[in-house]
């Protein structure tokens, strides 16, 4: 396997990935229609790999368009990363959401027939789990209901696959169930560049600890945890991005449909999170509690073992590195990348 067709691979977690691709010895070639991710970004992967992958601006909503690029490649497998992601957002938008999410799972899977390309790595999410029965969640566990139409887009995406998988079990399939990607490139290249006001807890704390915003709120400390804000499984960004890589070898081995969570394993609270990032980057940040916010679950970590036990991959990076990583990239991009 060499050329690795990536689509929003000028995003937060495909552009890592490009660059994991690239150290190995891949070939990656990039898909990305720049709706939310930036040129930039490839001119930074360039300065850090010092390789310049190829790239295509193509919504692969497009069949026509992205067709092309199936005719022009001989692409041994698609990581499909390109998708909307803001829960928030997805919930008075679930048109949008329903319609370029699916259709561009669908997209890929067609092409990938017309074209006998057999593997496939679909960025799946921990949200597919609902609301946790138990923790840690293993692969396992029941898929249900998400609470907002983003989380349902993966939970139908991981459905149509499977009935793909059925349809054709020569193809490998592996659906890669995401905790909480924190941190950034250590160069300070690359990270977490959200367009206005963050929604996710570490890149908000970011924007505090540069003084870009005045005081993160904690949504809840009355949860049935340690010290009652919510627990998560916070994943750094170069982990996540290896673990791609490592699921790649297990489909050379054609596997069939596999299914991974990619966490670290360990739980750590809002507010160990917080002091943690303060503690790495001797910088205070001022929190105010807040209500709990609608749709957050208490706690929600992963069981990592099957990906070491299959993948022998586990997560290497520390909450500290990720902090100190993440607060050196808001630095040196206070205005996000341009
Ligand atoms: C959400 C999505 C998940 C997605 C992830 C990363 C759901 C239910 N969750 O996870 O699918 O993969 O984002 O994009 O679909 N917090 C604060 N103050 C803030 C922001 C967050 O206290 O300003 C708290 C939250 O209440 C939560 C924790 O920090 O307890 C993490 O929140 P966040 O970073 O938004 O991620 P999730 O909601 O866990």
């Amino acid at each position: 396997m060499k050329n690795i067709l990536v689509t929003g691979g000028l995003g937060f977690i495909g552009s890592e990935t490009v660059i994991a691709l690239l150290e190995k010895g891949y070939q990656p070639i990039i898909v990305d229609d720049l709706y939310n991710a930036k040129l930039a970004v490839l001119d930074r992967i360039e300065t850090i790999t010092h390789v310049r992958p190829k790239f295509y601006e193509v919504d692969v909503t497009d069949q026509a368009k992205t067709e092309k690029i199936f005719q022009e490649n001989q692409i041994d497998a698609v990581i499909h990363f390109a998708g909307y992601k803001a829960v928030g957002e997805s919930v008075y938008k679930p048109i949008e959401y329903y319609r370029n999410n699916l259709d561009s799972a669908l997209v890929i899977v067609d092409l990938m027939r017309k074209y006998g390309v057999k593997n496939l790595i679909f960025s799946s999410s921990a949200t597919v789990y609902g609301v946790p029965e138990r923790v840690p969640l293993v692969e396992t566990d029941p898929v249900s209901e998400a609470t907002n139409p983003y989380g349902e887009t993966k939970v139908m995406i991981e459905r149509i696959l499977k009935d793909v998988y059925k349809a054709d079990p020569t193809l490998n399939i592996a659906l890669l169930r995401y905790f909480n990607p924190i941190g950034a490139h250590p160069s300070g290249l690359l990270g977490e560049d959200p367009n206005g006001i963050p929604n996710n807890l570490l890149p908000y704390v970011s924007q505090v600890a540069i003084g870009k915003l005045k005081c993160l709120k904690v949504f809840g400390n009355d949860y049935p945890t340690p010290d009652g804000t919510g627990v998560r499984d916070f994943i750094h960004v170069v982990d996540l991005a290896e673990g791609h890589v490592a699921t790649l070898k297990k489909l050379e081995q054609n596997p069939g449909l596999v299914i991974y969570n990619l966490g670290t394993g360990k739980g750590t609270t809002v507010l160990e999170l917080v002091h943690a990032f303060e503690e790495a980057n001797h910088v205070k940040i001022p929190y105010v509690i807040a209500p709990r916010r609608e749709g957050d679950v208490a706690v929600n970590y992963a069981n990592c073992d099957k990906a070491y036990r299959e993948l022998g991959w586990k997560a290497r990076f520390t909450i500290a590195d990720a902090c100190r990583d993440a607060y050196h990239f808001q630095k040196m991009n206070p205005n996000g990348i341009q």
